[in-house]
């Protein structure tokens, strides 16, 4: 299988035949915002130039402000914290769950504070965190829900999408991402009002775009008098070449999704039984989309046995052996001068998440982007080969 098809191949062809003629500009973009809805169950999709933007337009849509909390956990890609402060607001850690690795709902609660507005929850490496709790926690706060789904698409918790739990639901079309255009993304919402302020905020708050309508045409404005401007907006938008590849790509994601779980189901059989290796427990009730594959090396010298594993592995022929993200509070950015803002009350530590700390540690996530199952299969051979040469106190 090709990760690129002649599909997208030949959108792209018909989007550049289009010769940016402004009144067919948006063709794509809107082909590809409404296939999008259809398959992700929101009403509204709002296309974005990637998947950090996504979240700084959530918050402003949802009018959280300077100041504002917003509770996140430190244990994912720093954007999920990057988009707050972008936003002016304030990114309080809540820990995560050993066992998942996803953001654990009892830490929420610890974390709130008269001035929390909402929470950014992520599917860490594919797998939904605990929805029926986290809401429970929203209601009971009254607190925005944005979810971070770079990682997850068609995941599955308790038989829903993952993806319709929260105002707004982020998705990343970058690179490594299980549907790509290179870089871009989408943000889904239910709700109209919401909608139109977050489609002007991609769209330098021109007045004529609104959530089903992603761009104006030069005919539209061709008024003296036509006030284009009505808030202050930023330029978010995706381009007609991108939307086409992402039409493709959403054209064929059952097919993009469902061999990397065959992937996660190849190196599930690869560490049966070894004791040192343990998976991101996914609950039975949840379908992990596996983004990537991770687990912990769980022996008692993580520091050395990281390397020392990794070294192994990539000997006897291995490749996409990839560490976790440093903890987002643990980054030089934020000890050095995140730390010091006004209104920051967490002290950017050793401790201030413990789980996290252990896990980030020791996770090894390795790639499923292998469009050929052989390919995926050698792999599964060289980590098994691995397990067995690797020495370890556990
Ligand atoms: C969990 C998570 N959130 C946000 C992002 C940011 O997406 P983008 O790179 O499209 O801005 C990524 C990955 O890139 C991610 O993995």
């Amino acid at each position: 299988m090709k990760r690129i098809s002649e599909l997208e191949k030949k959108y792209v062809l018909e989007a550049l035949d289009n010769q940016f003629d402004t009144s067919k500009n948006g063709i794509f973009t809107n082909r590809m915002e409404a296939k999008f809805s259809e398959i992700f169950e929101y009403e509204y999709s709002i296309s974005h130039v990637n998947g950090t933007a996504t979240m700084h337009t959530a918050l402003n849509a949802l009018g959280i402000g300077e100041g504002d909390e917003v509770i996140v956990p430190p244990l994912t890609m720093a954007s999920t914290s990057l988009c707050v402060l972008q936003n002016n607001s304030i990114p309080v850690f809540a820990d995560v769950d050993i066992n998942t690795f996803n953001i654990d709902p009892k830490s929420i609660r610890e974390k709130i504070t008269p001035k929390t507005k909402a929470i950014i929850t992520v599917s860490l490496y594919g797998l939904s965190p605990e929805y029926d709790e986290i809401l429970q926690i929203c209601k009971e706060y009254n607190l925005f829900l944005i979810e971070d789904n770079a990682e997850c698409f068609l995941g599955y918790y308790k038989g829903k999408l993952v993806g319709t739990f929260g105002d707004f639901s982020s998705y990343s079309f970058q690179a490594s991402k299980h549907i790509t255009c290179g870089e871009g993304g989408m943000l889904t919402t239910t709700n109209p009002v919401y909608a139109d302020i977050a489609r002007r905020f991609t769209s330098l708050g021109y007045a004529g775009v609104s959530g089903k309508q992603a761009k104006i045409t030069r005919n539209d404005i061709q008024d003296p008098q036509y006030n284009r401007h009505i808030s202050v907006g930023f330029n978010y938008r995706m381009s007609e070449v991108q939307s086409a590849v992402i039409l493709g790509q959403l054209e064929r994601i059952d097919e993009l999704v469902e061999i990397r779980k065959k992937v996660g189901a190849i190196f599930d059989l690869a560490i049966e039984g070894c004791e040192f290796l343990k998976k991101q427990y996914s609950p039975e009730y949840c379908v992990n989309s596996y983004w990537g594959y991770a687990m912990i090396l769980d022996t008692t010298n993580p520091e050395v046995d990281w390397y020392r594993f990794r070294d192994l592995f990539q000997k006897n022929g291995g490749d996409g052996y990839y560490a976790a993200w440093k903890l987002t509070y643990q980054e030089k950015l934020f000890t050095d001068e995140i730390q010091k803002m006004p209104g920051v009350h967490q002290e950017y530590k050793q401790g201030l998440c413990p789980n996290a700390e252990f896990l980030q540690k020791r996770i090894i996530a390795l790639k499923t982007n292998y469009w050929d199952l052989d390919e995926a299969e050698v792999q599964a051979k060289v980590l098994r080969k691995t397990i067995m040469e690797f020495n370890c106190k556990c």
